[in-house]
């Protein structure tokens, strides 16, 4: 990571300290910035939580944290520049009056303060209300918030209307963890510094995209969040429908946020609406049973700890999505991704059109189409699967499919490979919301989303049972079979 202008001194001031997003990924990213000396000398990193804990006890927990979750032996002299940064402060967020202690934390001179709101969304507002209270807010202060920014549209309106009292839009940076991925972030380089994929990069060229974002994990002792949520709105209404638009937006006059954000919103606007009459045909949900993954027995979904024995919550998803406009008519992006799956392992993957006369009939009947695989991780790389000669002085021509594979481990050997929420904290900092969600785009996938769920409810049908370590229900197979084509597993 190139060393960056983070000329003034930050306050991270990080609501929800103690919980699992920020134990696992905020505080060992800091850390990360910290080895990489990226983090001014004089930014403090303020943990904000409900527990009673002295100081020491909330370095102890970081320490611990930091050791369990890197994967390298810690830097000790990092390790003891990062907990000399840190400051605890007990906080019941709800409570405006409480915040006047976060205030005689906070220094009063002119750091920039970033305030990352790591806890349930439904709180956010309470937290604007307690830092105005407290007199916490100023125009120089940026908040981030995660997703999923409510359930729906309206909720989703409702939270950002609250924060939106008092933060305006471009100190508010809404993170969706897959824009900080290296490999979401090549899309754009793929794309727009290659003329080759410049100009082959619509229906004229291509048949049909795939997009699979498959996890092996279950939920991960998220139950109580997760049977309110789902895969829908956890997964596709944020890092999928994101993939999609990176991939299928217009190229941008530019890189900043500006022009990025709006192509990107142009493309879920685009988006063919799914409803009650065409729910059946476009879409599958399931959710997982009983089975093995990686040969480990696992519970099925209704097993989980905090689901509802008898929910109906999806933990997996396909969707044939159509994009309605002049570059993508005609041409399906199919979306899948679920929990429990044979593996981890998402990838996009470009089929081209065939080509329309083949010449070799006598050694290969019929050609397959060029296949485009950007694998997002793991293994990341770029693959593109194209037809060769096979050596030989056989008068007959045979040919094979062969790959030209960009692996990035064995091209760019340059050790770790940087976590999503390193990159976008130092966005944060550096005041740059390119990688970031803009309002109006949350807005455009709720909308979308909002109008699938509607039909899934009319419907009165349960999500289809698959079984763990599978790669999904058979109806998502059915699903894309029904178009002559098949998912790359
Ligand atoms: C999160 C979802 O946003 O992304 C989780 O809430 C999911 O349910 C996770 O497991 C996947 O992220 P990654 O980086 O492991 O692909």
């Amino acid at each position: 990571m190139n060393k960056v202008d983070c000329q003034l001194a930050s306050e991270i001031v990080i609501f929800g300290a103690l919980g699992d997003l920020s134990r696992r990924k905020l505080l060992t990213a800091l850390y990360q910035l910290e080895v990489c000396d990226l983090l001014h000398a004089d930014s403090r990193i303020i943990g904000v939580a409900r527990q009673k804990y002295s100081l020491g006890e909330f370095k102890a927990i970081v320490l611990e944290n930091i050791c369990t979750f890197i994967k390298e032996d810690g830097d000790k002299v990092a390790l003891a520049r990062f907990t000399a940064r840190l400051v605890y402060q007990q906080l019941e967020m709800k409570n405006v009056i409480a915040y006047k202690y976060l205030a005689s934390t906070l220094s009063q001179g002119n750091n920039t303060r970033v305030y990352y709101f790591s806890t349930p969304p439904a709180i956010y507002g309470d937290i604007c209300n307690g830092l105005n209270h407290a007199s916490l807010i100023t125009a120089a202060d940026r908040v981030v918030m995660e997703k999923p920014i409510g359930q729906c549209l309206a909720s989703s309106k409702v939270i950002n209307d609250q924060v939106a009292r008092f933060f305006t839009e471009n100190q508010i940076f809404r993170i969706d963890h897959y824009l900080g991925k290296e490999t979401v972030l090549n899309l754009l380089v793929l794309r727009f510094a290659n003329a080759l994929f410049t100009t082959n990069w619509d229906r004229n060229s291509i048949d049909h995209v795939q997009i699979t974002v498959a996890e092996s994990v279950g939920i991960e002792g998220r139950g109580s969040f997760y049977d309110e949520i789902g895969q829908m709105r956890d997964m596709i209404q944020s890092h999928l429908l994101q993939i999609l638009s990176l991939l299928a937006m217009e190229p941008p006059a530019n890189l900043s946020a500006e022009n990025i954000r709006a192509e990107k919103l142009k493309v879920i606007k685009a988006l063919s609406p799914i409803d009650r009459t065409n729910v059946k045909d476009k879409t599958v949900r399931g959710q997982y049973c009983d089975g093995f993954v990686k040969g480990i027995e696992v519970l099925g979904y209704l097993h989980e700890e905090d689901v509802n024995i008898n929910s109906e919550t999806e933990t997996f998803v396909a969707i044939k999505a159509e994009i309605d406009n002049w570059r993508w008519s005609g041409v399906p992006f199919y979306l899948r991704t679920g929990k429990r799956m044979t593996t981890k392992h998402s990838e996009i993957v470009v089929h081209f059109k065939a080509q329309p006369h083949n010449i070799f009939r006598r050694s290969y009947s019929e050609l397959p189409a060029n296949k485009l695989i950007i694998r997002l991780q793991p293994d990341e790389g770029v693959e593109l699967q194209m037809m060769n000669k096979i050596p030989g002085i056989d008068p007959q021509m045979y040919i094979q499919e062969n790959k030209l594979d960009l692996s990035f481990s064995d091209t760019y050997q340059n050790g770790r490979v940087i976590d999503a929420y390193e990159r976008l904290l130092l966005e944060v900092l550096n005041g740059n919301q390119s990688l970031f969600v803009s309002r109006n785009e949350v807005e455009a996938a709720w909308a979308w989303v909002d109008s699938i769920v509607d039909a899934w409810k009319s419907t009165n049908e349960s999500p289809k049972p698959y079984v763990a370590g599978s790669w999904g229900p058979t109806s998502s197979a059915a699903l894309i079979a029904r178009d002559d084509r098949q998912w790359i597993e």
